[in-house]
């Protein structure tokens, strides 16, 4: 059997560093984003249905309004709209993606916004370890296909996107005169998803060192530890 290199900490040593990481008691900061221009946008009408549901549940929010961002060229990193985007990221602990699908995809507006969010800035990284609720609307009927390629999305920005999530099939029949949505199962749904995603970020918010530790980054530190046979233990 050939020699390896091995991670050699105790059960107890990485449970302990986890519980003692778990500190802060401040609001969860939840950065939405929508995916629409239109002004009576009902993707924009369920962010802000999730967000007052957020915020009953303890939850500081902010919406950002993708109306005047440039189209992403690599290069206008100094437009005001851009340096918004990424201010609003990096303050975040938790996003969530909402998406109209439009000819069975998401839309050019919600993926114009994450390519605008580099991996890091500078030594920051104003995705990675965060985590992500996705939704989406459509006029058809039910489908997921906006939110599969969010999830995409998600993993691509090193994100913890939650198991669960909302599909709002036609959304025009959704919502009151007011921006409101209705009562249903719809609104249920976002109601548990918004919940999942504010207890998780809550469990996650101060892991995202722990979370992000790679055994691959820390070869030297092992250097002293290669066991030959499988992860250096007998199998009895
Ligand atoms: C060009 C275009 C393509 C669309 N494609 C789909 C589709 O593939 N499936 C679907 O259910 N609805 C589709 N729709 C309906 C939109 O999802 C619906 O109008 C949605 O409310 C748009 O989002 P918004 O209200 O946030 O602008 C499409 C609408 C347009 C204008």
């Amino acid at each position: 059997m050939s020699d390896f290199l091995v991670p050699d900490h105790s059960v107890e040593e990485t449970l302990t560093s986890f519980r003692d990481n778990n500190k802060s008691v401040h609001a969860p900061r939840i950065l939405m984003l929508y995916g629409s221009l239109r002004a009576e946008s009902y993707s924009k009408k369920a962010t802000q249905e999730a967000a007052r549901v957020l915020q009953s549940f303890g939850a500081e929010v902010k919406i950002y309004d993708p109306t005047g961002l440039p189209v992403f060229d690599r290069e206008n990193y100094q437009h005001e709209k851009v340096k918004e985007l990424h201010e609003l990221a990096l303050w975040s602990e938790g996003m969530v993606w909402c998406s109209p699908e439009l000819h069975g995809n998401l839309t050019s507006v919600i993926k114009n916004q994450i390519d605008w969010i580099p991996l890091s800035l500078g030594a920051v990284r104003p995705t990675q370890g965060r985590t992500l609720a996705v939704m989406q609307v459509s006029g058809g009927s039910q489908s997921f296909n906006a939110v599969n390629s969010l999830r995409i999305l998600g993993r691509w920005m090193r994100m913890f996107t939650i198991p669960n999530q909302s599909s709002v099939a036609m959304a025009w029949k959704e919502f009151n005169d007011d921006g409101s949505m209705k009562d249903s199962d719809y609104r249920d749904r976002i109601v548990d998803v918004m919940e999942e995603l504010f207890r998780m970020t809550l469990l996650l918010r101060d892991q995202k060192d722990f979370l992000g530790h790679r055994f691959s980054e820390h070869k030297d530190d092992y250097q002293e530890k290669i066991k030959s046979s499988l992860y250096g233990r007998s199998i009895e």
